[in-house]
Parts: structure tokens; sequence; C-alpha cells
């Protein structure tokens, strides 16, 4: 699975991060892969100092498996949360701004051989790609790599005519299955009754994919998100049980 928008801040890595940490508590094998090379996160959660980032992997310095932090005896969890981080250092960030389209190219062949590995050496049931917002090639690469591609997008006119856009121009062009995630949803709206449904069915229909989940916005997020993994925390929070029916909705698909 993929995790990407149009815009930046729409819910990407909270989604991965407790969509993952969800599916490792139900039991399952989980990998987690930071593939936003711009602003890496995962790392600032899990707070791990990985011996090999996947900027290494890509660069050829070492196996994908090498870079993945098994995160499930810290948090509990039946399942196995292995994550791989990229690289936050200022000196990665340029270098990987620097790289041209031949370099990406090989980076795609990498990207997909990795998912091999990864789920031949960590019997993994699911492989979640977290992504920088945009036509990057690192997330293009990520999309290419997954199976099931989720838009994420924020309730609002200029997130929806970009999405429109990557709709059109690269999910149907890379022939992934794809849904959309509507987060960030006004509570009044919600409270309006019925005033996120219609909204979705309106969303669905202007950007001509399947909605796979709505989330309302909650401002207590934004101080804890980065600290809390809700779906491990705080399994009864509405943004768990959002995550919940997400998680169902993905396995269906
Ligand atoms: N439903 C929500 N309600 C309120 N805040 C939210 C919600 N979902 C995510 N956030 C908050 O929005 C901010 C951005 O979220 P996040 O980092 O997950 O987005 P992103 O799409 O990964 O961003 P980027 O494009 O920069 O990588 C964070 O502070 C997060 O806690
Ligand atoms: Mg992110």
């Amino acid at each position: 699975m993929a995790f990407h928008s149009y815009k930046g801040g729409t819910g990407k890595t909270s989604l991965v991060v407790n969509l993952g940490a969800l599916f490792a508590k139900q039991g399952a094998n989980v990998c987690l892969l930071d593939y936003d090379f711009r602003a890496p996160s995962l790392n600032v959660l899990f707070k791990a100092k990985p011996q090999y980032w996947l900027n290494d992997y890509l660069e050829g310095k070492c196996e994908i498996v090498d870079t993945l932090v098994d995160q499930s005896a810290r948090f509990k969890l039946p399942g196995k949360l292995w994550v791989g981080f990229s690289n936050p250092s200022l000196e990665a960030l340029k270098d990987i701004m620097g790289k041209d389209r031949k370099w990406e190219v090989k980076a795609l062949t990498k990207t997909l051989a990795g998912k091999k590995e990864i789920i031949k050496d960590k019997q993994v049931d699911y492989l979640i790609y977290d992504t920088s917002p945009g036509a990057q090639y690192s997330s293009i690469n990520a999309l290419a790599g997954a199976d099931l591609v989720s838009l994420v997008m924020k309730a609002d006119e200029f997130d929806l005519e970009g999405t429109k856009e990557l709709s059109k121009g690269v999910y149907e062009a890379l022939g992934r299955k794809s849904g959309i995630v509507l987060n960030k949803i006004p509570l009044e709206q919600i409270a309006a009754g019925g005033g996120a449904e219609s909204f979705g069915k309106q969303i669905e229909s202007d950007v001509g994919l399947p909605l796979v989940g709505l989330i309302p916005c909650m401002c207590e997020l934004m101080a804890m998100g980065g600290k809390t993994i809700y779906t491990i925390e705080k399994p009864d929070h509405t943004f768990s049980k959002s995550i919940g029916q997400i998680a169902e909705k993905l396995k269906k698909m």
C-alpha cells in the first residue's frame, strides 16, 4: 500500500503509522517504509537510530532488510512492525534533491526488488509506503511498488483540483487500485448530520475514485500526532476508530 497526496500535511504519515500499528496489533506482520526522502518523519515518531537508511539501500550500500528496525517489542505488538527510515540529515536532503532521472530509474528498479525481498525475508503481510506530496520521483516509485494507493486529501478546493490532476495523470497511468481518504473534516460539518457523507460522495464523483475513509479534524492530533500512536495508546479514540474502519475497507479492496 502507498499513501500519497497532492498537497502536504494532509495526514499521510499519521495514517501510515496508525494503520501499520493497528495491523500489527491484529497480529499481522507489517513493514513501514519512509519514502518521504525530502522530509523524513518516521524517525521522529519512532526515535530509532538505524544502522542503514533507505537512502543507503538505494545507493547500493546495503540490502533493504538491513535498513529495517523491529518496533513490535517496544509497543508490545503480537505481529511484527518493521520500519525502514530515510535519512533526515541536511546533507542527505540536499543529496536526494540533486538526483537525476537516470538515478531515479535505478531507484525504481531497487524499490521493486526491495519490495520482493522484504515480503520474502520478513514474511510481511502489509508493506506500507509513506510518500512525499506531489509528483516527486520517489513518490511515483513508491506508488509503482504498491498494489493499492490511498490518496489522502483535506476537504478544500485547492486540494480537490490538484487531486483530480494526480488521479488522471498518475494513478490512472500506473493502473493501481486507488481510493480516497478524506481527512481533517471540520466537526461542524459532521455535526450538521450527513454533511460529511454527502461531501464524500461528491468527492468520489469529482475525483472518480472510491472513498476509503472519512476522518474528522481533531485539534488534539496536531499536538499529539507526532508523539502518540493512537491505535495503540488510545484505541477507543475517534481517530483510532476511523483508522479501524479504513483498515477494514482496505483489506477488502
Ligand atoms: N484528523 C486530523 N485532525 C487534526 N489534525 C490531524 C489529523 N490528521 C493529521 N493531523 C495532523 O496534521 C499534521 C500533518 O499530519 P501528517 O504529518 O500526518 O501529514 P502528512 O501528509 O504526512 O504531511 P507531509 O506532506 O508534510 O508529509 C500533524 O500535526 C498531524 O498530527
Ligand atoms: Mg508525511
